[in-house]
């Protein structure tokens, strides 16, 4: 391992989609990282493999995150949308401080708003308040919907492709996790100019879903449709399907916003951020096929969108 400098990061959600390629990229740079991660398993090994210190521990365990946080400089805060966010960014927020750790970068989300509906999206706000009020320098993501959102509500069946998702009209520009990973790796690599920072992230193409569907197509060559659905069908679909209240709390109230327009936009900053090009949603494809020849974990099938009340 390159040891050119002897800073100490701190990735939580170390196994998840950003913060894999954020350990690597700060391996790869000659950083030290220690990865907090929710259990010990192939994923985790792998990154014990690449070069990262593997500490396993829950964000809700205050212990364990201070325990965590002894000689770091700056850490990753990434809490996945489950209840507790706020639980974690305090004893997080707290364990920091007592470490004397001088950055963060938070994950949180576009639809983080005060007068948000999602209780998640709400939550990440007030987190981003909390942890502006401590005396780390902080930045905070907001990212619009990831591209592997593409892969989760997918509905496959071999000779076409579908997409079934409440949100009409409204545009995006899809932007993968991976791509985001360069932005954290910058921020906690020069911490100081992005001081409460919050930083809107996007891909490279604003996009509706029939033009997602249509890039989606052409990219695999079978037929791709986007069946828009009504939020209340999308709602039952993913509570038939046994998903947890938080969650599908949140996927339904942001769908509204999505509607809203609250997702749309795009801007150049992984580029200048981050130093990389974003991936486009073609890009994203090809790189991803395998996650394309499955039904995605949240995708309601023909059958069930028929049965809750059907597609618009
Ligand atoms: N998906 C989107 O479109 C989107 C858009 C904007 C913002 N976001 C934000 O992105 C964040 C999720 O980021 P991501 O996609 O990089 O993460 P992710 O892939 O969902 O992974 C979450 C990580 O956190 C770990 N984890 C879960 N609960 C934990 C706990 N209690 N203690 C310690 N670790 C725990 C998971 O480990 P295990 O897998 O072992 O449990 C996993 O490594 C959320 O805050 C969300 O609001 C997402």
């Amino acid at each position: 391992m390159n040891t050119k400098n002897n800073r100490l990061f701190l990735i939580t959600g170390a196994t998840g989609n950003t913060g894999d390629t954020t350990v690597r990229l700060l391996l790869q740079r000659g950083h030290r990282v220690r990865a907090l991660v929710h259990r010990s398993d192939a994923r985790s090994e792998n990154l014990g493999a690449a070069g990262a210190e593997i500490i396993v521990g829950d964000l809700l365990d205050f212990h364990a995150v201070s325990a965590a946080m002894r000689g770091v400089t700056g850490a990753y805060f990434c809490y996945p949308i489950t209840p507790g966010l706020l639980d974690a960014t305090a004893i997080f927020a707290q364990a920091a401080s007592e470490a004397g750790v001088k950055a963060v970068v938070n994950m949180s989300q576009i639809s983080a708003r005060r007068e948000a509906n999602s209780d998640a999206a709400r939550q990440h706000w007030i987190g981003e308040r909390l942890l502006d009020r401590t005396a780390m320098q902080t930045a905070h993501l907001r990212p619009t919907f990831f591209a592997e959102w593409l892969t989760w509500y997918w509905n496959y069946r071999g000779d076409e492709g579908v997409l079934r998702l409440p949100l009409g009209n409204g545009r995006h520009a899809p932007i993968a996790g991976k791509d985001q990973s360069y932005v954290i790796a910058a921020i906690l690599e020069n911490p100081e100019p992005h001081d409460r920072q919050i930083y809107p992230l996007y891909g490279p193409v604003e996009m509706n879903h029939y033009e997602i569907a249509d890039v989606i197509s052409q990219t695999l060559g079978i037929p791709v449709r986007y069946e828009p659905l009504e939020v209340a069908t999308f709602t039952e679909g993913l509570n038939a399907k046994g998903f947890p209240f938080h969650l599908v709390q949140h996927l339904s109230n942001v769908a509204i916003d999505y509607q809203n327009g609250i997702f749309a936009g795009t801007n150049n900053f992984v580029e200048v951020i981050g130093n990389k090009t974003p991936m486009t949603v073609e890009d994203y494809v090809n790189a991803n096929k395998e996650a394309f020849t499955k039904d995605g974990l949240y995708a309601i099938t023909s059958t069930q969108a028929h049965a809750l009340g059907r597609s618009k």
